[in-house]
């Protein structure tokens, strides 16, 4: 996959997954990974899919309806590469923690829906419920934030609070946080999202 690695100043600090939204690439999130952990490995990836010349980690059928076939597959590509990335540029593989916007929020909520180990934490800007009708697998251990929009046209506020339940049903602990700009995401999200990695890791 197209990708930027860089080696953060403090090897202790987990690498950062940066994941951008339809129609950006990996240098979209590079800005909010400095303000979450300015000492963090960053590697930031480039989606796979191209729609109308607009990458993307997986293809879907209409806005909201997700080719499913094609997003387990996709999910399944990111694992890999974030494991052979691990040997490659030698961070450790049990400490990565993904910040994902939009179609990029989804693909790493997908990485929590399909895999116990892929992540070890995530903050999800503005993310959808990624499969319906799953088994989760057991998520303790594993921290997960989620900025969601109150007037999001995108992801519903009952879709945000879904997607919450359902990663706390899987024993992950989650917090959901809210703004009223739509699908944006805000410098007052990333400073939340930056509050509560401060916390947890
Ligand atoms: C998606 O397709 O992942 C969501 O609709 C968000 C988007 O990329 O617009």
């Amino acid at each position: 996959m197209k990708h930027f690695f860089q080696k953060g100043k403090d090897p202790s600090r987990p690498t950062l997954l940066l994941l951008h939204g339809t129609g950006g690439n990996e240098s979209d999130l590079l800005p909010v990974a400095g303000r979450v952990d300015d000492q963090a490995s960053v590697l930031s990836v480039r989606g796979n899919v191209l729609e109308n010349g607009m990458p993307r980690f997986f293809r879907r059928l209409a806005e909201g309806v997700f080719d499913e076939e094609d997003l387990i597959f996709r999910t399944k590509e990111l694992k890999d590469f974030l494991d052979d990335s691990a040997e490659k540029y030698q961070f450790k593989r049990n400490n990565v923690i993904a910040i994902g916007y939009s179609n990029g929020a989804n693909i790493a909520a997908s990485l929590l829906f399909h895999y116990q180990n892929a992540l070890k934490g995530a903050i999800l800007h503005h993310p959808m419920v990624p499969r319906k009708g799953i088994d989760l697998p057991n998520l303790s251990g594993k921290s997960v934030f989620i900025a969601a929009g109150t007037n999001d046209p995108i992801c519903s506020p009952l879709e945000s609070a879904e997607l919450q339940s359902l990663l706390q049903n899987a024993n992950a602990d989650v917090e959901l946080h809210w703004e009223n700009r739509g699908h944006q995401l805000t410098i007052d999200e990333v400073e939340a999202a930056a509050q509560w990695y401060k916390q947890k890791f």
